[in-house]
């Protein structure tokens, strides 16, 4: 992936952030991800009075473009308004999983840094959908 397209995709979770729904812990998350077909969807964090109900904002965006039709992802870009730059929960790199493959790009940083990861890195021996190809085992 060119860094140009990784920044872009940085620039559009930078922004996004501001809308993040995130009354009790304040802190902000954007992320954006980018379709086999081009198309960009963005996603925030949205809080809940029972907090556990959260949704992380790469969930968000990941559901947002399934409920589109959309389910192959090249890259996701994530960014916050925490000092340290941040990177995706297990649950959404669980969820990642699911519609990247392990070669697809996870784009972290802010306005002056920039990493980019490949899913493999982050979510190393996977349960995914490979896992489940070759059935039951009915004596185990
Ligand atoms: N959060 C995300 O949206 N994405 C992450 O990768 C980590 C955490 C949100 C959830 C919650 O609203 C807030 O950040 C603090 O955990």
């Amino acid at each position: 992936m060119k860094t140009e397209t990784a920044r872009e995709l940085l620039n559009r979770a930078i922004t996004v952030k501001e809308k993040a729904y995130s009354p009790y812990s304040k802190v902000k998350v954007g992320a954006a991800l980018i379709t086999a077909s081009g198309k960009i969807y963005t996603g925030v964090n949205v809080e809940n009075a029972s907090y556990g109900a959260t949704n992380c904002a790469e969930r968000t965006a990941v559901f947002k473009a399934v409920s589109e039709g959309e389910t192959s992802f090249l890259a996701i870009a994530i960014a916050s308004n925490l000092e340290e730059i941040i990177s995706p929960c297990g649950i959404c790199r669980q969820v990642l999983a699911e519609f990247m493959t392990a070669d697809a790009k996870i784009i972290l940083g802010d306005d002056k840094q920039l990493k980019i990861y490949a899913l493999k890195e982050l979510l190393p021996l996977s349960f995914d959908k490979s896992s489940l190809e070759n059935g039951v085992n009915d004596e185990v």
